[in-house]
């Protein structure tokens, strides 16, 4: 049995999904047996219960072959890397009272990094705190950008007219669609091939900027003359907060937005077979044109 955190949201969705048509047993978590429902009717076990809750997780991850552990983000908190200790801490508690012998983390690039990473730092934190768990085989599963972030920009053209960011317009930096992180952490909770500490990145299919993303959009969209701007900090953090993110997670996402301009994280790095995925920013522009459609 397996059981997966954030079952409703991108990655652990997808993740059920994939071990459920596998055959394999799922205890999916989440705060709603309602938003759980689609993976119940397809044979999954509810947990419902909160991260918060330490010996909620214990009883959640006893008796699992393996866990997918992932620490929800709460945009709205007033202090964005002391949530991801205090959630860390319950998760570090749980496999330890559970006596659970196998756990993904889903943590990002840029978490062998100490400082200037935005929120990464608490990725890193928790990484450490995992690191010190004896006689448990960890993965630290380490994607990069997210293409669903760039979906916040739907609003933007609509209200604004354009897309925008603290991000460099010609900066290109390596982007992931979910969709390609779930199947590679299936593959290994299902083989268990990883002992004590190990990491496996993920970049996606190739760099890319912020204009050539605006062109692809814009094109789909049927707004050709789609414009990309590069807000001044000061902007950014105004649009983020209008959009009820804290004042904390907005600058620590405006460090992020940094670290990729000075080419800290991201960008450059070297490319394998291992750490390249298949789902292009063509493709996710598809989805990127349904959501704009609908919203
Ligand atoms: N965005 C990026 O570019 C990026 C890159 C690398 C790594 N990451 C990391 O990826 C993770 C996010 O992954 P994701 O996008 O798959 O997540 P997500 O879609 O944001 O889903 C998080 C899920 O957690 C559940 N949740 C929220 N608060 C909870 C709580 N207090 N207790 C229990 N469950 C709770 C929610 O489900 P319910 O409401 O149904 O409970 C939600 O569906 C974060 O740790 C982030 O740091 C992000």
């Amino acid at each position: 049995m397996y059981a997966v955190m954030s079952a409703t949201g991108n990655i652990g969705s997808k993740l059920a999904n994939i071990l459920l048509d596998k055959g394999e047993k799922v205890r999916v978590i989440g705060r709603s047996s309602q938003r759980l429902k689609p993976l119940l009717d397809q044979g999954a076990e509810a947990a419902v219960g909160d991260v918060s809750d330490a010996t909620f997780l214990t009883n959640t991850f006893k008796g699992a072959d393996a866990v997918f552990a992932l620490i929800p983000p709460n945009y709205a908190a007033d202090d964005f890397r002391a949530e991801y200790n205090a959630v860390g801490a319950n998760i570090v508690k749980a496999i330890q009272d559970s006596g659970v012998k196998h756990v993904l983390f889903l943590s990002s690039v840029g978490a062998d990094l100490p400082e200037k990473t935005g929120v990464i730092k608490g990725l890193r934190d928790v990484e450490q705190r995992l690191n010190k768990l004896e006689g448990v085989n960890i993965l630290h599963l380490r994607p990069t950008y997210f293409m669903e972030n760039l979906l916040a920009n739907v609003g933007m053209i609509k209200n604004m007219g354009n897309m925008g960011s603290e991000i460099k317009g010609d900066v290109k930096f390596a982007m992931i669609a979910t969709q390609d992180i779930a199947p590679v952490a299936a593959d290994h909770l299902v083989k268990k091939d990883f002992s004590v500490k190990a990491i496996h990145e993920l970049l996606g299919e190739r760099d890319v900027s912020m204009y050539e993303v605006t062109k692809i959009f814009g094109e789909k969209i049927g707004k050709p003359d789609l414009q990309y701007l590069q807000f001044s900090a000061e902007d950014s953090k105004k649009v983020m907060m209008d959009s009820g993110i804290s004042a904390d997670v907005s600058d620590q996402l405006l460090e992020l937005g940094q670290a990729i301009n000075d080419g800290l994280i991201a960008v450059k790095q070297q490319r394998t077979a291992e750490n390249t995925t298949s789902t292009s920013i063509e493709e996710f522009a598809d989805f990127f044109a349904q959501v704009y459609e609908i919203s």
